[in-house]
């Protein structure tokens, strides 16, 4: 058996998505041509297609792919096949309705729409494997495939589950992890509210309940139960395909959605993992008009960030290429000329290495008449097939950049316990949504690029040690072991940020009966006295640095934090006003070689704009280029070699200028000085590193 590899492009490669299954045969030929023609090399096929392989229970047919695969192999197409597990036929759910997910109140998903499953049915889990193993065992030797694909987006559409099959899976889950129910009682504070469980079968995926209330620590479990169903259906497909494929040949799904360790998904199922970048939600009409501030599409960077921490050289397996909407629902515009390109280099600036557009051509039935592709159902060549021509030659014009590392100026550090506590628990997702937004504005406005970390059972302190400063906003959830990797962090000479809310919880979701903040007190020796969220009825609180004039005032949103310095630990700015003014807003701590931040609220723009200063990690790139906060930068470096992306995302042209001498990729022309993008213009420039 062929082991888990990880998997690299060698060079920048196109896609698109195919069905072939929705279109006459005698349109395949073609279409193949016209993808190639357009530097399309890779077509991923069969996603949803289970029919078409077994039409009824039991009963195979490969001819279908066969035919298909032997066209892409004749006309040199290279195929990722997607198993077809999310979409079950009606055959599968008309006989073993046990195998639909349910709403949170028992009734079940019906056949109609996709992802109708649910992971655990042990009907489900044979078919399923079954369906995948037939397929890889058929097809796997195929010359035409490079890679496959398990299901579509695992915990899209649905992230919870509550089938009856989902709540006999959970009591194994939650016996394997307690062994007793003593044990599990004490871990969910069952004795609140008369919760006590008795027997096993007592116990439920979370069930409707009166008023919001919840028991947070059962629900923390749940949506650890969650991704570990997720994992294991995951895995199981990718242990078949392993058995099958070819040397060489990748295993992959497309993500990235909630209620799933990503990280760990990776680790142990997946050669590369891939994403679908739809930034037009951005201006669709279901947008937040609060948000005007948002950064609209710019915010796909936030999450291609995270993507790029799940696998440092990821690819796209659907970028947006046409409007965005079913025939419920009404998502994005169309891309306006040049958001096509600029969106597909927003996806290689951040580390993608293969771009494979959604879809070749818009479907002409179905819910997804509206999700558009290259081309339109009258099937003529558009504009959005000579962007993505043009994006072609530009692509390859930057084929230099495949596998580059991007630079980053911090590490932003983020835990699942943390993530999914957000769910349970409003107060704490108030402060993490927020910092976490504002983190990557002020790293987009200031030009200071980050990683982001995910700290796991098996993080060791290289993962953290080449970044000079790492930025944990808001750990409320914290265990010794994390607590003391950050500690050899700081110890090492490391500089270690935290916000408001940290360290009051334990692992079960618990509060700590202990100072906060809890276990990283003797890392940051700053003392929380009190605390409090900020009333929207009263004026904004702000800090005062210390020895500076009033004119310093640095915002302090959200929470506050009221600090006492212990320990060494020593009063870097005081509140301005509100009850506590003259007390403690942000404490530092020298430690070993390092030091710890305790910033005594929610990160902002503005604050961070002091504290990136302070830090000395603002606008890393400053000595390369100077540019206004409307454009986004990005470096990615290669062998001594420096790449320089700059996009403008703007309907309008904007200027910046290039301090030291680069070359324009896509011309392979000398720049330096005053340069001009167009509206919706990009740019990647080799930087001389002399
Ligand atoms: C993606 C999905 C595609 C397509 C598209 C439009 O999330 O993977 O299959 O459905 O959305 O809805």
């Amino acid at each position: 058996m062929n082991h888990k590899q990880n998997f690299q492009w060698k060079k920048m490669t196109m896609g698109t998505c195919y069905y072939p299954e929705h279109w006459k045969e005698e349109l395949w030929a073609e279409d193949l041509d016209r993808m190639l023609d357009a530097g399309i090399t890779v077509v991923r096929i069969a996603e949803f297609a289970w029919n078409k392989v077994e039409p009824t229970e039991g009963r195979f047919e490969f001819g279908f792919f066969d035919r298909f695969l032997d066209l892409c192999e004749q006309k040199g197409m290279n195929v990722i096949f997607g198993t077809p597990t999310a979409t079950p036929p009606a055959w599968l759910t008309e006989k073993y309705p046990e195998v639909l997910n349910a709403a949170k109140d028992g009734v079940l998903y019906r056949h109609g729409g996709r992802k109708h499953y649910n992971y655990n049915a042990p009907v489900y889990r044979k078919l399923s494997a079954r369906i995948v193993e037939k397929e890889a065992e058929h097809y796997g030797r195929h010359p035409a495939i490079v890679g496959w694909q398990i299901d579509n987006e695992l915990n899209c559409e649905a992230n919870e589950f509550y089938s009856e099959a989902d709540s006999a899976a959970f009591r194994v889950f939650l016996e394997e992890k307690y062994g007793t129910l003593e044990a599990l009682n004490e871990a969910w504070g069952t004795v609140f509210w008369n919760q006590t469980y008795t027997d096993w079968k007592e116990i439920h995926v979370p069930r409707p309940t009166l008023n919001k209330g919840i028991n947070p620590h059962q629900h923390l479990d749940y949506y650890r139960f969650i991704s570990d169903s997720t994992l294991k259906y995951c895995g199981m497909q990718a242990e078949i395909i392993r058995r099958y494929r070819k040397p060489g040949d990748f295993i992959m799904t497309n993500g990235m959605f909630r209620n799933v360790d990503n990280h760990r998904m990776e680790k142990d199922c997946l050669d590369v993992y891939l994403y679908d970048s739809y930034p037009s939600f951005a201006f669709g009409l279901n947008r937040d008009p609060k948000a005007a501030d948002d950064l609209n599409d710019r915010k796909w960077t936030m999450h291609l960030n995270e993507v790029r921490s799940v696998c440092p050289h990821f690819g796209i397996m659907e970028q947006q290429s046409g409007a965005n909407g079913w025939t419920t629902r009404m998502e994005g515009p169309a891309p306006r000329p040049g958001q096509l390109t600029l969106w597909a280099m927003q996806s290689v600036a951040q580390g993608a290495d293969f771009i494979s557009f959604f879809r070749w051509r818009t479907c002409t039935v179905g819910s997804e008449i509206y999700w558009h592709g290259i081309l339109d159902y009258d099937n003529r060549d558009n504009r959005k097939l000579a962007e993505v021509k043009d994006f072609y030659k530009k692509l390859k014009s930057i084929d230099a950049v495949c596998g580059a590392k991007n630079v980053a100026a911090f590490a932003l550090i983020k835990d699942y316990d943390n993530e999914w506590d957000t769910e349970v628990d409003v107060w704490h997702l108030r402060v993490a949504e927020k910092s976490e937004k504002e983190i990557f504005a002020a790293s987009e406005l200031y030009h200071t690029p980050y990683d982001i970390v995910y700290l796991q059972e098996d993080s060791e302190l290289s993962d953290l040690a080449n970044y000079p400063v790492v930025i944990y906003p808001h750990p409320v959830i914290m265990d010794e072991s994390r607590a003391r990797l950050l500690e050899k962090y700081v110890d090492q000479g490391g500089v270690l940020v935290i916000g408001c809310r940290s360290g009051y919880k334990d692992m079960n979701g618990r509060c700590v009966m202990m100072p906060q903040p809890g276990l990283l007190q003797k890392i940051t020796g700053s003392d929380v006295r009190d605390f409090t969220f900020e009333s929207p009825a009263e004026e904004a609180v702000w800090a005062k640095l210390r020895g500076d004039g009033a004119e310093a005032k640095i915002e302090m949103p959200v929470f506050n934090d009221i600090l006492e310095p212990l320990d060494g630990a020593e009063a870097l700015a005081v509140y301005g006003n509100s009850y506590y003014a003259g007390k403690a807003a942000i404490t530092e701590r020298k430690l070993g070689a390092g030091k710890a931040i305790h910033f005594g609220s929610t990160f902002s723009r503005k604050n961070l704009n002091w504290l990136f200063a302070y830090l000395g990690i603002k606008e890393p790139f400053a000595d390369v280029a100077d540019v206004p906060d409307t454009l986004e930068t990005v470096m990615r470096e290669k062998e001594g070699r420096r790449y320089l992306f700059v996009l403008n995302f703007q309907p309008y042209a904007v200027e910046f200028t290039l301090r030291k001498k680069a070359r324009l990729l896509y011309t392979k022309e000398e720049a330096q000085g005053r340069q001009k993008l167009p509206a919706f213009g990009t740019a990647v420039y080799e930087v001389s590193v002399d």
